[in-house]
């Protein structure tokens, strides 16, 4: 199978702390760091972090040497290309609803800054919309599919959307599929079964007693 990689989502850390948190992260086993980077777009019910936080806390810390998994919920992802890359993202994942009509230029900068590009998409939108864009000559590396609406952390998890992940997983065996939203020891198994592999969790990582025993229970299921 897919390799796992198992992305706490800082969303859910102590943000004046962001430095800190992430290294006890990567401590507990964490494979990626999600990172979702907000701007104040309606459509994305947005409030907190921009690039220039992620900025400071990427400057202080081991972070570089870890994958900062970013999930840009902006309604401009071209204009944050540059300041992502600069600013150490790994992974550049744009949403398929804004990126309609430039996509390619997208996917062809964000490589160009040494990223790696990935594309999700909001429950709502159907899942044929990101076809192009994994078939195309210059396609993205990951899908994205959310299982609660973009804005915040802890809510309920849509087992509705699973059937997006199979879909996904016939069509493409060795694709990144990752899945953000209410994803913790309760739904990983049907997550898991259904084809994704990269797992993004804040809630049920962050408010563990011991977060290193979520992170190895997500990659158990996954591995299988
Ligand atoms: C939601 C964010 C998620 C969020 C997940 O808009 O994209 O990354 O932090 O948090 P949990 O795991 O608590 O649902
Ligand atoms: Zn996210």
């Amino acid at each position: 199978g897919v390799a796992a990689k198992i992305a706490p989502s800082m969303l859910s850390s102590d943000f004046a702390n962001l430095a800190s948190e992430a290294e006890r992260m990567l401590k507990c086993g964490a494979d990626w760091l999600h990172m979702d980077i907000m701007a104040l777009c309606p459509e994305f019910n947005t409030r907190c972090s921009g690039h220039s936080e992620f900025e400071k806390a990427h400057k202080v810390t081991t972070l570089t040497l870890a994958y900062l998994d970013c999930h840009l919920m902006v309604t401009n992802p071209l204009d944050y290309v540059e300041p992502m890359g600069k600013a150490g993202a790994s992974g550049f994942t744009f949403h398929v609803e804004v990126s309609k009509d430039n996509w390619q230029e997208l996917v062809q900068r964000i490589k160009s800054k040494g990223m790696t590009p990935g594309v999700a998409l909001k429950p709502g939108t159907p899942i044929e919309e990101v076809y192009p864009l994994i078939e195309g000559e210059n396609h993205v590396e990951m899908v994205l599919v959310m299982t609660v609406e973009p804005g915040f952390g802890g809510q309920k998890f849509m087992p509705e959307m699973m059937e997006k992940v199979r879909t996904l997983r016939q069509r493409y065996p060795s694709l990144d599929i990752e899945v953000d939203g209410g994803l913790g020891p309760s739904t990983i198994d049907v997550a898991a079964s259904a084809g994704a592999n990269c797992i993004v969790a804040g809630s049920s990582v962050f408010g563990a007693p011991e977060p290193a025993t979520v992170i190895s229970l997500l990659r158990s299921s996954v591995e299988g």
